[in-house]
């Protein structure tokens, strides 16, 4: 039985004040039987940490390099994440892939740099609107989880995966739960071929994810959890999209 997990992205929001009052209204609206994390941005990874001692939620970050220290302007390394304390990094998300050029190899050179420092990366894999249109959705995700297979070989088995779709994020469309499932289970077949511990790893999904949509996507099963965007920033939201995953 795979335990959930619930990752909030708090993507490029906040600030001292707002994060304070969001971490406080975490605070009363835990505990939760599942695993819950939030990834913030990085000047407020302290503070967060800060502001979750003594709780059960975990924290982490959006991004790392995937060198390992340098002359990197502007960079973070997973070291760096790893001295704040930080569980959980998210690489390959997909603004991160349109916005930031990143491709399948770079997301993986970054997954094996946050392992390499005992930070868990939550690897992104997703289709856009017009992939998934001309059929490719299959051909996408395993295309892209499989550059970080052949990197990280043996250790694949230490990273959470996350479908998102891009054509479902931030958007309110919501792949159903069946739709989603089906790639979740392709995703998990293919986690199968590589490593004895694929029905142990978590595959999360993440997409306008809501309290009223996360049960029936939860139920699913080779969902394991949600990565959650826009919700993430509303304590009452966020709460009861954990409970979701009781
Ligand atoms: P969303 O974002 O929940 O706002 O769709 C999810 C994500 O991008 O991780």
């Amino acid at each position: 039985m795979r335990k959930k997990l619930v990752v909030g992205n708090w993507k490029m929001h906040g600030n001292r004040a707002s994060n304070a009052a969001l971490l406080a209204g975490l605070r009363e609206a835990g505990p939760w039987s599942a695993d819950v994390a939030v990834c913030v941005p990085f000047p407020y990874i302290a503070e967060t940490a800060l502001a979750l001692t003594g709780q059960a939620v975990l924290f982490g970050a959006q991004d790392c390099s995937a060198h390992e220290q340098g002359a990197y302007t502007g960079e973070v390394s997973s070291a760096m994440l790893a001295d704040l304390g930080c569980r959980y990094v998210i690489v390959g998300h997909s603004e991160r892939r349109a916005y930031h050029a990143e491709n399948d190899q770079l997301v993986a050179d970054k997954a094996k740099a946050a392992l390499a420092h005992g930070v868990t990366p939550i690897v992104c894999v997703g289709e856009t609107l017009a992939e998934r249109d001309a059929g490719q959705t299959e051909s996408v995700v395993k295309r892209q989880l499989a550059a970080v297979i052949h990197t990280l070989t043996h250790c694949i088995g230490e990273i959470v995966l996350a479908y998102e779709p891009v054509w479902a994020i931030g958007t309110g469309l919501t792949a159903s739960p069946e739709q989603a499932q089906a790639v979740h289970a392709v995703l998990r077949k293919q986690l199968q071929a590589a490593t004895q511990k694929a029905d142990s790893m978590r595959i999360l999904y993440g997409g306008s994810v809501k309290p009223d949509n996360a049960v029936q996507l939860f139920g699913m099963p080779d969902i394991d959890g949600g990565l959650i965007g826009g919700a993430a920033l509303k304590a009452a939201d966020f709460g009861a999209i954990c409970r979701a995953a009781n």
